[in-house]
């Protein structure tokens, strides 16, 4: 097991010792410590990218290790959104990295995008004004 963390620390001395319990990322099997949160099991174990960006597709991971940010999404057991930063791990937990989920301001094809900004909305109703659209 890789273990990335402090286990004799200068103030707080050495860790207890806790139960070892498995649980998977991605498939993989990796071993946290009875109390550890998922984020703080997969980084001891070296893993740090959690999801990616749904526009982008950069990746992401524990931001404000607090609950406040969201950054930290995942998956566990199919419930998707949950913070891993929040949530204690526990035995046979399957977790899953965030995926990039559809944006449902765009279409398939990129033609039919949505408007996001005003702009964006004048220029969009403009075309449609030009082509004869109905709708306008
Ligand atoms: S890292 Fe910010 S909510 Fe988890």
């Amino acid at each position: 097991m890789k273990n990335n963390r402090i286990t004799d620390h200068p103030v707080l001395g050495k860790i207890e010792p806790r139960n070892v319990i498995s649980f998977t990322f991605d498939g993989k099997i990796y071993k946290g410590y009875e109390g550890d949160t998922i984020a703080s099991a997969l980084l001891a174990n070296g893993i740090r990218k959690l999801r990616v960006h749904e526009e982008t597709g950069h990746p992401r991971g524990i931001y404000c290790n607090i609950g406040h940010c969201f950054e930290c999404r995942v998956t566990v057991n199919d419930e998707s959104g949950i913070r891993a930063c929040m949530t204690p791990i526990q035995a046979d937990m399957i977790v899953e990295s965030g995926k990039m989920e559809p944006d449902p301001l765009k279409s398939e094809d990129g033609a039919t995008d949505l408007p996001r900004t005003y702009a964006d909305f004048e220029k969009t109703y403009k075309r449609m004004e030009k082509e004869g659209d109905p709708h306008v």
